[in-house]
């Protein structure tokens, strides 16, 4: 059963406690949930800030918003029925590398925590975890996400399967836990970014991003990173346009969702969903179009902003990778690559790097 806010259900209350950041934390043997909410976002679902970013967002020409605003509860599942779609050939590539390929990474890597950043339902992750069981070796899992709902179960589901695994999720932004990630024994880190997830970064958000990661890890540590790869844009553009409407009412659900968190009156029947490949940018961009000519009022962001018929507001990029120039990018930020595994068509790349 997701659980929407930090506060614990009744029959846990006992066994919170509060972490020397004020953040809460629930902990029962092999599972530690510790939530990195601003005050302001307290009754909220997840831990995206308190909404300056929707202020800066909106108020700009053109308007923007960050992709993180899609994942309320209804946004992850509808995210995970994307991952199902027969156009949605990520999902499934990314898979059929891990399959072939988690051993390797797991017997090169070696006792590890491992941090996964934007981790969903670590659907994907299962086949690592899988990896480290048949390999005996230790392994602890930190699942970082926004979206509390999917975050909670997922961990239980995990502890339940996995017999010797310790979680210790933390309902967080990628920012907020890489600047104090959870203390660790064992010998290494491994810091997971899969699902194409790092192609939602703006160039300039990807530099600030592996300086992050970097700044998060020791020499010795590694860092894997799931990214999709330049193709036809034919494909690409049926991938997020599949013929079900799944990508269209995730991407309006951002509406939804910006509803229920800050008292908006957004109608979403008056918007829809338009995706192309941008082929200079080698990006997929995803907007949220205006059919008419509107104003939308977000009570709790004391902010009113209008629309013209036909506008579009940018609501996701997914940008599409060379591995020779992410290569040179990651060795200006201290990481190796010590391997790329791909798929038969070479479609996703899943990239293992060691800081140096
Ligand atoms: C594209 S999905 C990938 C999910 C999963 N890793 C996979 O490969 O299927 C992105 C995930 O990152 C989470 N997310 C998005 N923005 C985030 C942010 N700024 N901080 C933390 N999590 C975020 C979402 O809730 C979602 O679960």
């Amino acid at each position: 059963m997701p659980v929407n806010s930090p506060a614990p259900s009744p029959a846990s209350s006992s066994n919170v406690e509060h972490s020397s950041r004020s953040t809460p934390v629930l902990q029962r043997n092999r599972l530690t949930l510790e939530y990195r909410l601003p005050a302001s976002a307290s009754n909220a679902p997840n831990a995206a800030d308190g909404g300056q970013d929707v202020v800066f967002g909106l108020t700009q020409t053109p308007k923007s918003l960050p992709p993180k605003y899609f994942y309320d509860d209804r946004g992850s599942q509808l995210f995970e029925a994307i991952t199902t779609l027969p156009e949605y050939y990520l999902t499934r590539t990314e898979t059929q590398i891990l399959l072939q390929d988690a051993d390797a990474i797991a017997c090169r890597v070696g006792a590890c925590d491992l941090v996964e950043l934007g981790s969903g339902s670590s659907t994907k992750t299962r086949i690592l975890l899988d990896a480290y069981a048949r390999q005996n070796t230790p392994l602890r899992y930190v699942p970082v996400d926004v979206s509390g709902g999917i975050l909670e179960d997922t961990a239980r589901r995990l502890i339940q399967d996995y017999g010797d695994l310790s979680v210790h999720g933390l309902v967080s932004t990628y920012e907020a836990a890489l600047a104090d990630l959870p203390a660790t024994d064992l010998p290494r880190r491994l810091i997971a970014f899969i699902g194409s997830t790092l192609g939602n970064l703006s160039p300039q958000h990807c530099e600030q991003f592996f300086q992050q990661v970097s700044q998060a890890l020791q020499p010795g540590d590694y860092f894997l990173l799931g990214v999709d790869r330049h193709k036809a844009t034919a494909r690409l553009e049926a991938a997020y346009n599949d013929s079900q409407g799944v990508t269209a009412a995730f991407n309006l659900n951002m509406l939804h969702h910006l509803n229920w968190r800050f008292q908006g009156d957004f109608d979403p029947g008056q918007f829809r969903h338009v995706a192309f490949y941008n082929e200079g940018d080698r990006q997929m961009e995803l907007y949220i179009e205006s059919l008419q000519d509107q104003t939308v009022t977000l009570k709790a962001l004391d902010l009113t902003v209008t629309f013209q018929a036909g506008e579009r507001l940018l609501s996701e990029i997914s940008r599409k990778f060379e591995i020779a120039p992410l290569t040179a990018d990651l060795l200006t930020h201290g990481f190796q690559m010590v391997e790329t595994f791909t798929d038969d068509q070479q479609d996703f790349a899943l990239c293992l790097c060691q800081r140096i």
